[in-house]
């Protein structure tokens, strides 16, 4: 059954809403899957890339709100290796939408000391996407304020094919002893690692998959689903979500008290 959706702060401001947050509970690490922006071009009888383009809207806005609260990661699906499988009209202008979000972009993450990192089998983008991702990557290296992670072409399974093929590798040349292989070894072979997993992850447009998307990082992960479509999930979308996280508990599979005091 669906549960009905919390009315309750409606009628709050967005100044009210931020007020309402625990500056102490706040998640280290967001994850998002950007739904819906095809079903808010449709709405609209605007092409499908329309509701791309004004997807990014959001995802300034949601990299700012990062920043001010000092979320110090945010992970973005931005295309999976099943979105291969569009149309190519719709993949071309995709990946033309996030040369020109690299191209205009690059000096306001630098500003708001994001560093951009791309994730997933980013070396299948085409030449001109990929030469600004990692243009854009090389230009925001040294920030550290927020770590905006983009999954471009990106499958949480092969993520860990090719994490367990680089450690084979590195057993096979002896760089690796087999015994010394344990969960947080093989998670330093992952494209998120160093970073805390997700505390968060965020789904909109009321789908309520997790679609392949950081299938390691997500084991102990608090889920939100929405049914706003992505171009609509702005700030204020985005303060009800961490309000939301903020009334559960985390358990880690622990007992309440004992899950207190080994983290949230
Ligand atoms: C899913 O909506 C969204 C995508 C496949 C692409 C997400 C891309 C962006 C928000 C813009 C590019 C991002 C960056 C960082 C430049 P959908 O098309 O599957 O929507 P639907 O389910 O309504 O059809």
């Amino acid at each position: 059954m669906t549960k009905a959706p919390d009315t309750s702060r409606d009628h709050l401001s967005e100044d009210e809403l931020l007020a309402l947050l625990d500056p102490e509970l706040l998640p280290r690490h967001i994850a998002i899957i950007m739904d819906g922006n095809g079903r808010w071009a449709e709405l609209r009888r605007l092409p499908r890339i329309a509701g791309h383009a004004e997807g990014i809207k959001s995802v300034r806005e949601i990299i700012t709100l990062c920043r001010d609260l000092d979320i110090g990661a945010l992970t973005i699906y931005a295309f999976s290796q099943e979105n291969w499988k569009r149309p190519a009209n719709e993949i071309n202008a995709l990946m033309l939408l996030l040369e020109n979000y690299l191209q205009t972009e690059m000096n306001e993450l630098t500003r708001k000391g994001a560093r951009f990192r791309a994730i997933g089998r980013v070396d299948t983008l085409p030449s001109g996407a990929l030469s600004w991702v990692r243009r854009v990557e090389r230009e925001t290296a040294h920030l550290d304020k927020l770590m905006l992670n983009v999954a471009l072409s990106y499958g949480g399974r092969s993520e860990i094919v090719d994490a367990v093929r680089r450690l084979a590798e590195d057993v096979q040349a002896g760089r690796v002893q087999s015994e010394s292989i344990d969960e947080a070894f093989l998670e330093g072979y992952l494209s998120t690692h160093g970073l805390p997993d997700p505390d968060l992850l965020i789904r909109t447009s009321g789908e309520t998959r997790i679609s392949n998307f950081l299938l390691w990082q997500l084991a102990y992960t608090e889920m939100f689903f929405t049914p706003t479509l992505w171009p609509d999930f702005r700030r204020r979308e985005a303060l009800l979500a961490l309000l939301d996280y903020q009334k559960r508990e985390r358990r880690f599979g622990q007992v309440p008290d004992a899950a207190s005091q080994g983290g949230r």
